[in-house]
Protein backbone atom coordinates (compact mmCIF):
# COMPACT_ATOMS: atom_id res chain seq x y z
CA UNK A 1 0.00 0.00 0.00
CA UNK A 2 1.30 3.59 -0.91
CA UNK A 3 0.67 6.64 0.61
CA UNK A 4 0.16 9.96 -0.68
CA UNK A 5 0.41 13.10 1.69
CA UNK A 6 -0.71 16.16 1.00
CA UNK A 7 -0.42 19.77 2.54
CA UNK A 8 0.81 19.34 5.82
CA UNK A 9 -1.34 20.75 8.90
CA UNK A 10 0.00 23.34 11.13
CA UNK A 11 -1.04 25.20 14.03
CA UNK A 12 -1.44 21.46 16.67
CA UNK A 13 -1.87 22.01 19.84
CA UNK A 14 -2.77 18.21 21.08
CA UNK A 15 -2.28 16.06 24.05
CA UNK A 16 -1.50 12.51 22.41
CA UNK A 17 -2.32 9.10 24.73
CA UNK A 18 -2.56 5.49 23.26
CA UNK A 19 0.57 5.02 21.41
CA UNK A 20 0.93 1.48 21.14
CA UNK A 21 2.84 -0.59 23.64
CA UNK A 22 6.87 -0.50 23.48
CA UNK A 23 7.82 -3.66 20.55
CA UNK A 24 11.43 -4.48 22.77
CA UNK A 25 9.44 -4.66 26.25
CA UNK A 26 6.30 -6.77 24.67
CA UNK A 27 8.31 -9.20 22.99
CA UNK A 28 10.18 -9.69 26.33
CA UNK A 29 7.20 -9.54 28.36
CA UNK A 30 6.47 -12.63 26.85
CA UNK A 31 9.56 -14.61 25.98
CA UNK A 32 10.95 -14.00 29.45
CA UNK A 33 7.25 -14.12 31.41
CA UNK A 34 6.72 -17.51 30.17
CA UNK A 35 9.91 -18.50 31.13
CA UNK A 36 8.12 -19.40 34.68
CA UNK A 37 5.34 -21.63 35.14
CA UNK A 38 2.20 -19.91 35.92
CA UNK A 39 -0.89 -17.46 34.35
CA UNK A 40 -0.40 -13.24 34.61
CA UNK A 41 -1.55 -10.52 32.33
CA UNK A 42 0.13 -8.23 29.86
CA UNK A 43 -1.66 -4.23 29.64
CA UNK A 44 -1.20 -2.46 26.33
CA UNK A 45 0.38 -5.13 24.75
CA UNK A 46 0.91 -3.34 20.84
CA UNK A 47 -0.73 -5.18 17.75
CA UNK A 48 2.33 -4.40 15.76
CA UNK A 49 3.24 -7.26 13.10
CA UNK A 50 6.72 -8.05 15.08
CA UNK A 51 5.32 -8.96 18.40
CA UNK A 52 2.11 -11.08 16.80
CA UNK A 53 4.77 -12.77 15.22
CA UNK A 54 6.16 -13.15 18.76
CA UNK A 55 3.14 -14.33 20.53
CA UNK A 56 2.20 -16.67 17.56
CA UNK A 57 5.62 -18.46 17.80
CA UNK A 58 5.21 -18.75 22.01
CA UNK A 59 1.68 -20.43 21.42
CA UNK A 60 3.45 -22.52 19.04
CA UNK A 61 5.64 -23.28 21.72
CA UNK A 62 2.77 -24.50 24.06
CA UNK A 63 2.02 -21.28 25.65
CA UNK A 64 -1.45 -20.29 26.06
CA UNK A 65 -2.55 -16.54 24.99
CA UNK A 66 -6.58 -14.91 25.29
CA UNK A 67 -7.03 -10.98 24.88
CA UNK A 68 -9.07 -9.87 28.21
CA UNK A 69 -9.90 -6.99 26.21
CA UNK A 70 -8.39 -4.90 22.76
CA UNK A 71 -4.74 -4.35 24.50
CA UNK A 72 -4.04 -7.05 27.24
CA UNK A 73 -3.18 -10.36 27.41
CA UNK A 74 -4.07 -13.47 29.96
CA UNK A 75 -1.18 -15.56 29.02
CA UNK A 76 -1.15 -19.02 30.70
CA UNK A 77 2.23 -20.56 30.52
CA UNK A 78 3.17 -24.59 31.36
CA UNK A 79 6.82 -23.15 32.56
CA UNK A 80 10.05 -23.85 30.19
CA UNK A 81 9.97 -26.95 31.40
CA UNK A 82 6.40 -27.90 30.19
CA UNK A 83 7.20 -26.07 26.35
CA UNK A 84 7.22 -28.74 23.18
CA UNK A 85 10.40 -30.30 22.60
CA UNK A 86 10.03 -30.16 18.83
CA UNK A 87 8.11 -26.96 17.98
CA UNK A 88 8.59 -27.52 14.17
CA UNK A 89 8.66 -24.03 12.00
CA UNK A 90 8.78 -21.23 14.12
CA UNK A 91 8.50 -18.24 11.03
CA UNK A 92 9.91 -14.83 12.56
CA UNK A 93 8.77 -12.88 9.48
CA UNK A 94 10.56 -9.34 9.65
CA UNK A 95 11.21 -9.78 13.45
CA UNK A 96 14.89 -9.55 14.67
CA UNK A 97 14.11 -9.34 18.18
CA UNK A 98 11.70 -12.50 17.95
CA UNK A 99 14.79 -14.75 16.06
CA UNK A 100 17.56 -13.35 18.33
CA UNK A 101 15.96 -13.67 21.27
CA UNK A 102 14.06 -17.04 21.29
CA UNK A 103 17.27 -18.21 19.96
CA UNK A 104 18.38 -17.80 23.39
CA UNK A 105 15.00 -19.58 25.13
CA UNK A 106 15.12 -22.69 22.96
CA UNK A 107 19.10 -23.63 22.79
CA UNK A 108 18.95 -23.68 26.26
CA UNK A 109 15.27 -25.18 27.00
CA UNK A 110 16.67 -28.53 24.02
CA UNK A 111 13.68 -27.39 21.93
CA UNK A 112 14.25 -28.73 18.37
CA UNK A 113 12.93 -26.13 15.80
CA UNK A 114 13.70 -24.34 12.50
CA UNK A 115 14.02 -20.87 12.38
CA UNK A 116 12.89 -19.04 9.56
CA UNK A 117 12.02 -14.94 8.11
CA UNK A 118 10.58 -13.55 5.61
CA UNK A 119 13.49 -12.05 2.75
CA UNK A 120 14.79 -9.75 5.03
CA UNK A 121 14.99 -11.33 8.08
CA UNK A 122 16.80 -13.82 5.88
CA UNK A 123 19.82 -11.62 5.11
CA UNK A 124 20.63 -10.43 8.41
CA UNK A 125 23.66 -11.70 10.53
CA UNK A 126 22.83 -14.35 12.92
CA UNK A 127 26.91 -15.14 13.54
CA UNK A 128 26.50 -12.13 16.01
CA UNK A 129 23.82 -14.65 18.61
CA UNK A 130 25.42 -18.06 17.31
CA UNK A 131 28.95 -17.49 18.38
CA UNK A 132 28.48 -16.82 21.95
CA UNK A 133 25.48 -19.62 22.12
CA UNK A 134 27.94 -22.06 21.23
CA UNK A 135 30.81 -21.21 23.49
CA UNK A 136 28.22 -21.63 25.91
CA UNK A 137 27.54 -25.53 24.06
CA UNK A 138 24.74 -24.35 22.03
CA UNK A 139 24.53 -26.06 18.87
CA UNK A 140 23.05 -25.32 15.66
CA UNK A 141 22.44 -26.07 11.87
CA UNK A 142 22.35 -23.08 9.12
CA UNK A 143 24.65 -21.77 6.02
CA UNK A 144 26.56 -18.90 6.11
CA UNK A 145 25.32 -17.40 9.38
CA UNK A 146 22.02 -16.61 8.18
CA UNK A 147 18.24 -18.03 8.41
CA UNK A 148 17.09 -20.40 8.47
CA UNK A 149 18.82 -21.94 11.57
CA UNK A 150 17.98 -25.37 12.83
CA UNK A 151 18.52 -26.02 16.90
CA UNK A 152 19.75 -29.13 17.52
CA UNK A 153 20.87 -28.36 21.43
CA UNK A 154 22.66 -32.04 22.40
CA UNK A 155 24.13 -30.84 25.96
CA UNK A 156 23.76 -28.62 28.89
CA UNK A 157 24.77 -25.26 28.54
CA UNK A 158 28.07 -23.99 30.55
CA UNK A 159 27.98 -20.53 32.68
CA UNK A 160 30.65 -18.41 30.53
CA UNK A 161 31.79 -14.50 30.93
CA UNK A 162 31.52 -13.00 27.06
CA UNK A 163 32.45 -9.40 26.22
CA UNK A 164 29.99 -8.35 23.44
CA UNK A 165 31.87 -8.16 20.06
CA UNK A 166 28.76 -6.38 18.73
CA UNK A 167 26.58 -3.64 20.80
CA UNK A 168 23.55 -5.37 20.51
CA UNK A 169 20.90 -5.29 22.91
CA UNK A 170 19.38 -8.79 20.91
CA UNK A 171 22.82 -10.45 21.52
CA UNK A 172 22.96 -9.57 25.10
CA UNK A 173 18.91 -10.49 25.80
CA UNK A 174 19.57 -13.89 23.97
CA UNK A 175 22.58 -14.28 25.71
CA UNK A 176 20.68 -13.65 29.64
CA UNK A 177 18.14 -15.77 28.69
CA UNK A 178 19.85 -18.41 27.87
CA UNK A 179 21.46 -18.22 30.96
CA UNK A 180 18.29 -18.41 33.13
CA UNK A 181 16.81 -21.20 31.12
CA UNK A 182 19.73 -23.34 31.68
CA UNK A 183 20.21 -22.04 35.11
CA UNK A 184 23.79 -20.97 34.35
CA UNK A 185 25.47 -17.79 35.89
CA UNK A 186 26.66 -15.50 33.11
CA UNK A 187 28.76 -12.37 33.01
CA UNK A 188 27.99 -10.11 29.81
CA UNK A 189 30.25 -7.32 28.97
CA UNK A 190 29.02 -4.08 26.92
CA UNK A 191 31.55 -1.65 25.41
CA UNK A 192 29.22 0.76 25.09
CA UNK A 193 25.62 0.43 26.37
CA UNK A 194 22.12 -0.83 24.83
CA UNK A 195 18.89 -1.09 26.12
CA UNK A 196 18.19 -2.74 29.01
CA UNK A 197 14.71 -4.00 29.37
CA UNK A 198 15.84 -7.87 29.86
CA UNK A 199 17.64 -7.16 32.63
CA UNK A 200 15.12 -4.55 34.58
CA UNK A 201 12.38 -7.31 33.74
CA UNK A 202 14.79 -10.34 34.74
CA UNK A 203 15.02 -8.04 38.26
CA UNK A 204 11.29 -7.67 38.23
CA UNK A 205 10.56 -11.17 37.70
CA UNK A 206 13.20 -11.90 40.71
CA UNK A 207 16.45 -12.61 39.17
CA UNK A 208 19.43 -11.98 40.79
CA UNK A 209 21.01 -10.16 38.18
CA UNK A 210 23.47 -7.03 39.00
CA UNK A 211 24.01 -4.28 36.49
CA UNK A 212 27.27 -2.33 36.72
CA UNK A 213 28.29 -0.02 34.25
CA UNK A 214 28.70 -2.07 31.32
CA UNK A 215 28.58 -5.54 32.78
CA UNK A 216 25.91 -7.68 33.64
CA UNK A 217 25.94 -10.48 36.36
CA UNK A 218 23.10 -12.84 36.62
CA UNK A 219 23.44 -15.86 38.81
CA UNK A 220 21.60 -18.83 38.76
CA UNK A 221 17.59 -17.81 39.29
CA UNK A 222 14.32 -19.03 39.40
CA UNK A 223 12.02 -16.63 38.18
CA UNK A 224 8.16 -16.36 38.87
CA UNK A 225 4.89 -15.05 36.79
CA UNK A 226 3.46 -11.38 37.57
CA UNK A 227 1.36 -8.75 35.63
CA UNK A 228 3.14 -6.41 33.46
CA UNK A 229 2.39 -2.77 32.01
CA UNK A 230 3.80 -1.60 28.54
CA UNK A 231 4.05 1.91 28.31
CA UNK A 232 4.21 3.52 24.73
CA UNK A 233 6.36 2.92 22.50
CA UNK A 234 9.40 5.82 23.05
CA UNK A 235 10.58 4.91 18.87
CA UNK A 236 7.12 5.59 17.65
CA UNK A 237 6.82 8.79 19.79
CA UNK A 238 9.96 9.83 18.18
CA UNK A 239 8.23 10.15 15.09
CA UNK A 240 5.23 12.24 16.66
CA UNK A 241 8.01 14.44 18.20
CA UNK A 242 9.65 15.10 14.95
CA UNK A 243 6.31 15.99 13.64
CA UNK A 244 5.37 18.44 15.85
CA UNK A 245 9.60 20.16 15.71
CA UNK A 246 8.88 20.79 11.84
CA UNK A 247 5.49 21.76 12.02
CA UNK A 248 4.75 25.62 12.02
CA UNK A 249 3.17 26.80 16.12
CA UNK A 250 2.98 23.64 16.99
CA UNK A 251 2.97 21.84 20.38
CA UNK A 252 2.12 18.36 21.78
CA UNK A 253 1.82 16.28 25.04
CA UNK A 254 2.37 12.36 24.10
CA UNK A 255 1.19 10.82 27.99
CA UNK A 256 2.39 7.52 29.14
CA UNK A 257 5.30 6.64 27.19
CA UNK A 258 8.75 4.67 27.80
CA UNK A 259 11.28 6.97 29.28
CA UNK A 260 13.87 4.53 30.01
CA UNK A 261 17.21 6.04 29.84
CA UNK A 262 18.81 3.51 27.71
CA UNK A 263 15.94 4.54 24.97
CA UNK A 264 15.49 8.32 25.61
CA UNK A 265 19.36 9.85 24.52
CA UNK A 266 17.59 10.98 21.12
CA UNK A 267 15.87 13.04 23.39
CA UNK A 268 18.98 15.14 24.71
CA UNK A 269 20.53 15.18 21.07
CA UNK A 270 17.51 16.75 20.23
CA UNK A 271 17.83 19.03 23.15
CA UNK A 272 21.42 19.68 22.05
CA UNK A 273 20.14 20.28 18.68
CA UNK A 274 18.02 23.39 20.01
CA UNK A 275 14.94 21.85 20.25
CA UNK A 276 11.92 22.69 22.73
CA UNK A 277 11.54 19.32 24.68
CA UNK A 278 11.00 17.83 27.78
CA UNK A 279 10.00 14.99 29.68
CA UNK A 280 8.14 14.67 32.93
CA UNK A 281 8.54 10.99 34.76
CA UNK A 282 5.32 9.93 36.75
CA UNK A 283 6.13 6.81 37.37
CA UNK A 284 7.81 3.23 37.55
CA UNK A 285 5.67 0.64 36.03
CA UNK A 286 6.90 -3.38 36.13
CA UNK A 287 10.72 -1.80 36.97
CA UNK A 288 10.29 0.68 33.45
CA UNK A 289 10.09 4.22 33.80
CA UNK A 290 7.12 5.94 32.19
CA UNK A 291 5.50 9.37 31.65
CA UNK A 292 4.64 12.32 29.60
CA UNK A 293 7.09 13.87 26.63
CA UNK A 294 6.29 18.00 25.77
CA UNK A 295 7.98 18.94 22.93
CA UNK A 296 6.93 22.23 20.50
CA UNK A 297 7.96 23.83 17.07
CA UNK A 298 11.91 24.28 17.02
CA UNK A 299 14.52 25.66 15.05
CA UNK A 300 16.80 23.39 15.12
CA UNK A 301 20.81 23.60 14.19
CA UNK A 302 23.35 20.72 13.51
CA UNK A 303 25.48 18.79 15.49
CA UNK A 304 28.19 16.10 15.63
CA UNK A 305 26.76 12.64 17.30
CA UNK A 306 29.47 10.71 18.68
CA UNK A 307 29.79 6.69 18.46
CA UNK A 308 29.17 6.03 21.99
CA UNK A 309 25.65 7.36 21.22
CA UNK A 310 25.03 5.16 18.53
CA UNK A 311 23.78 2.14 19.97
CA UNK A 312 21.52 4.06 22.19
CA UNK A 313 19.71 6.16 18.97
CA UNK A 314 20.17 3.18 16.66
CA UNK A 315 16.26 3.15 15.93
CA UNK A 316 15.90 6.87 15.88
CA UNK A 317 18.84 7.65 13.31
CA UNK A 318 16.67 7.56 9.77
CA UNK A 319 14.70 10.26 11.48
CA UNK A 320 17.58 12.33 13.35
CA UNK A 321 18.64 12.29 9.78
CA UNK A 322 15.50 14.06 8.32
CA UNK A 323 15.57 16.59 11.14
CA UNK A 324 19.09 17.49 10.45
CA UNK A 325 18.10 17.97 6.56
CA UNK A 326 16.03 20.97 8.15
CA UNK A 327 18.97 21.97 10.93
CA UNK A 328 21.66 25.14 9.99
CA UNK A 329 24.59 23.28 9.69
CA UNK A 330 25.82 19.89 8.80
CA UNK A 331 25.20 16.96 11.54
CA UNK A 332 27.41 13.99 11.60
CA UNK A 333 26.06 10.79 12.63
CA UNK A 334 29.12 8.60 13.67
CA UNK A 335 29.57 5.02 13.28
CA UNK A 336 26.49 3.91 11.61
CA UNK A 337 27.75 0.64 10.54
CA UNK A 338 25.30 -1.34 11.88
CA UNK A 339 22.33 0.56 10.31
CA UNK A 340 23.35 -1.39 7.32
CA UNK A 341 21.85 -4.52 8.70
CA UNK A 342 18.56 -3.58 10.04
CA UNK A 343 15.65 -4.59 7.96
CA UNK A 344 16.97 -3.17 5.30
CA UNK A 345 20.36 -1.26 4.39
CA UNK A 346 19.26 2.29 6.24
CA UNK A 347 22.28 3.74 4.84
CA UNK A 348 21.35 3.36 2.31
CA UNK A 349 17.48 4.16 2.73
CA UNK A 350 18.16 7.66 4.06
CA UNK A 351 21.29 9.05 1.92
CA UNK A 352 19.37 7.92 -1.48
CA UNK A 353 15.87 9.03 0.11
CA UNK A 354 17.26 12.65 0.99
CA UNK A 355 18.94 13.13 -2.52
CA UNK A 356 15.75 12.31 -4.10
CA UNK A 357 14.44 15.46 -1.71
CA UNK A 358 17.37 17.44 -3.20
CA UNK A 359 19.13 16.91 0.17
CA UNK A 360 23.02 16.19 0.37
CA UNK A 361 23.78 13.11 2.21
CA UNK A 362 26.91 10.96 2.21
CA UNK A 363 28.83 8.50 4.03
CA UNK A 364 32.46 8.04 4.82
CA UNK A 365 34.37 5.57 6.51
CA UNK A 366 31.29 4.25 9.16
CA UNK A 367 30.32 7.99 9.44
CA UNK A 368 27.11 9.74 7.26
CA UNK A 369 26.86 13.58 7.22
CA UNK A 370 23.82 15.47 6.18
CA UNK A 371 23.57 19.12 5.30
CA UNK A 372 21.59 20.89 6.73
CA UNK A 373 20.15 24.54 5.51
CA UNK A 374 17.15 23.43 3.70
CA UNK A 375 13.61 24.96 4.80
CA UNK A 376 11.20 23.52 2.22
CA UNK A 377 10.86 20.79 -0.90
CA UNK A 378 8.77 22.08 -3.40
CA UNK A 379 8.56 19.40 -5.51
CA UNK A 380 6.49 16.04 -5.73
CA UNK A 381 8.61 13.47 -4.48
CA UNK A 382 8.59 9.30 -4.30
CA UNK A 383 10.26 7.65 -1.19
CA UNK A 384 11.42 4.18 -1.51
CA UNK A 385 11.45 2.68 1.79
CA UNK A 386 12.58 -0.22 1.03
CA UNK A 387 9.74 -2.06 2.77
CA UNK A 388 11.63 -0.63 6.24
CA UNK A 389 9.26 0.91 8.77
CA UNK A 390 11.26 3.47 10.23
CA UNK A 391 12.80 4.45 6.95
CA UNK A 392 8.91 5.21 6.11
CA UNK A 393 8.08 7.16 8.88
CA UNK A 394 10.91 9.43 9.24
CA UNK A 395 10.16 10.17 5.52
CA UNK A 396 6.97 11.34 6.40
CA UNK A 397 8.15 13.37 8.85
CA UNK A 398 10.22 14.60 6.25
CA UNK A 399 7.22 15.41 4.56
CA UNK A 400 5.68 18.18 6.42
CA UNK A 401 7.95 20.27 4.82
CA UNK A 402 7.14 19.55 1.16
CA UNK A 403 4.92 21.99 -0.42
CA UNK A 404 3.91 19.96 -2.86
CA UNK A 405 3.22 15.82 -2.52
CA UNK A 406 5.12 13.08 -0.83
CA UNK A 407 4.53 9.35 -1.99
CA UNK A 408 5.87 6.71 -0.34
CA UNK A 409 5.25 3.00 -0.81
CA UNK A 410 4.94 -0.08 1.24
CA UNK A 411 3.51 2.21 3.84
CA UNK A 412 1.62 -1.04 5.24
CA UNK A 413 5.88 -1.97 6.39
CA UNK A 414 4.67 0.63 9.19
CA UNK A 415 2.59 -1.91 11.32
CA UNK A 416 5.45 -3.64 12.18
CA UNK A 417 6.71 -1.46 14.84
CA UNK A 418 3.78 1.40 14.97
CA UNK A 419 -0.05 -0.59 14.13
CA UNK A 420 -2.51 2.57 13.26
CA UNK A 421 0.10 4.41 12.73
CA UNK A 422 -1.85 6.90 10.57
CA UNK A 423 -4.41 7.51 13.07
CA UNK A 424 -1.14 9.27 15.08
CA UNK A 425 0.47 10.69 11.77
CA UNK A 426 -2.75 12.34 10.38
CA UNK A 427 -2.66 14.66 13.70
CA UNK A 428 -0.05 16.75 11.38
CA UNK A 429 -0.58 15.02 8.14
CA UNK A 430 -3.38 14.83 5.60
CA UNK A 431 -2.60 11.43 4.20
CA UNK A 432 -4.14 9.22 1.41
CA UNK A 433 -4.11 5.47 0.76
CA UNK A 434 -2.65 5.28 -2.77
C1 LIG B 1 16.11 -4.24 19.91
C2 LIG B 1 17.43 -3.96 19.79
C3 LIG B 1 18.00 -3.19 18.67
C4 LIG B 1 16.92 -2.44 17.92
C5 LIG B 1 15.71 -3.27 17.65
C6 LIG B 1 15.11 -3.77 18.95
C7 LIG B 1 15.67 -5.01 21.09
O1 LIG B 1 18.65 -4.09 17.80
O2 LIG B 1 17.44 -1.94 16.70
O3 LIG B 1 14.73 -2.48 16.98
O4 LIG B 1 14.45 -5.05 21.36
O5 LIG B 1 16.53 -5.59 21.76
P1 LIG B 1 20.16 -4.54 18.01
O6 LIG B 1 20.24 -5.28 19.28
O7 LIG B 1 20.50 -5.41 16.85
O8 LIG B 1 20.94 -3.27 18.01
Amino acid sequence: MDIKILKAKENIHKEIKGLPGDKSIAHRSLIIGCIPKGTYNIYNFPKGDDCIVTLNNMEKLGVKVSYEDEYNLKVISPGIEGFKKDAGILNCDNSGTTVRLLLGLLCAANIRAILIGDESLSKRPMERILEPLQLMGGTFQCSDGKLPINTTKLSNLESIEYSMTVSSAQVKSALLIAAIVAKRNIVVKETLSTRDHTEIMMKYLGADIKCEEKSITLEKSNLCSKDMFIPGDISSAAFIIGLCLLSKESSITLKDVLLNPSRRKFIDILKAMGADINIYITETRSGELVGDIKAKSSNLKGIEIESESTPSIIDEIPLLSVLAAFSEGTTIIKSVDELKVKESNRVDGIINNLKRCGIQAHYDNGDLFIKGGNSYINKNISIESQKDHRIAMAFAVLSIRNLKNTNINHWEYTNISFPNSIKFFSEFLNMVES
